[in-house]
């Protein structure tokens, strides 16, 4: 039993979360009154193996990113527990690197300038310092961009800055909420690819979450289905298949359409 608990990485036990509801008008029929107790994660359980590149996928509004707060330690559980390395979460930790799904990056710093904040308090010389961002920018395909501002970047060139800006620290966990979202069909494909060499590259452990069921069946080590709030883990599956990966065929068809059910959605519309 013990041994089985030292392998995991992160632990997810019964984890409950409930906000008070503070707007007055609601948007949608679903949503909480004001005042009222709203219960978004309903006692959600998981656990992560070191390394492993798990995804979380689920409808909007279902909870997603607060579970990542609360993982990331800002933000605290009403109820359960999370572990990280057999130790609760009690706030945030700097081997814990965030990648939201807004723009991050500082407009008035250059690519270069930003990634290196990412090395900041490391200690490290001049030339060892620009050396090393010079690596990263390199590394996610912007040798030549490292002088451009935010401005003069493609959506997915500030993307992967910001993903090299990520990394640079040498994470132990990178937490990644729909990271993707908001960039061009092929630009996001181009993205997946990116963060396969990533992490086939990094011993980091990558928690990321999205909307794309298709995105996590290309991804994940792990898909982690969650449902409509209030959120319980709906499918935990092991994807253990090789890369590239094609969705269209075997058993990760199957999986697909069965993710796609749970949803109570059509997998083929
Ligand atoms: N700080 C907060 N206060 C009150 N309600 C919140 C807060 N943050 C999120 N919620 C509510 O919790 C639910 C889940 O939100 P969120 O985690 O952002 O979902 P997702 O990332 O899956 O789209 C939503 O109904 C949202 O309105
Ligand atoms: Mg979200």
């Amino acid at each position: 039993m013990e041994e089985i608990k030292a392998l995991e990485k992160i632990l997810v036990k019964d984890l409950v979360k409930i906000y008070l509801e503070r707007r007055a008008l609601a948007r949608y029929s679903t949503q909480c009154r004001q005042g009222e107790e709203c219960l978004v994660l309903d006692r959600v359980t998981f656990s992560v193996k070191p390394r492993d590149f798990t995804c979380i996928v689920g409808p909007s509004g279902c909870g997603k990113s607060t579970m990542l707060r609360i993982l990331a330690g800002f933000e605290e559980p009403t109820a359960g527990q999370v572990r990280i390395d057999g130790k609760e979460v009690t706030g945030p930790s700097n081997r814990h690197i965030f990648v939201f799904q807004e723009d991050g990056l500082f407009p008035w710093m250059t690519a270069r300038e930003n990634i290196a904040l990412g090395i900041m308090n490391h200690g490290l010389k001049g030339h060892e310092r620009d050396e090393k961002v010079q690596e990263y920018l390199e590394m996610v395909g912007l040798a030549d961009f490292g002088d451009h501002y935010p401005h003069q970047l493609s959506g997915g060139m500030r993307r992967r800055a910001e993903v090299a800006r990520a990394l640079i620290g040498e994470p132990d966990i990178l937490f990644m909420d729909e990271p993707f979202g908001a960039l061009d069909f092929v630009t996001r494909l181009q993205m997946r690819e990116e963060m396969l060499n990533v992490h086939a590259m990094f011993d980091t452990t990558i928690f990321f979450i999205t909307h794309d069921i298709d995105e996590a069946l290309q991804l994940g080590d792990k898909v982690i289905v969650l449902g409509d709030r209030p959120s319980r883990v709906k499918a935990d599956i092991d994807l253990q298949f090789p890369h590239p990966r094609d969705l269209s065929a075997g058993e990760l068809k199957d999986i697909r359409k069965g993710i796609y059910f749970l949803l109570g959605l059509h997998s083929s519309l």
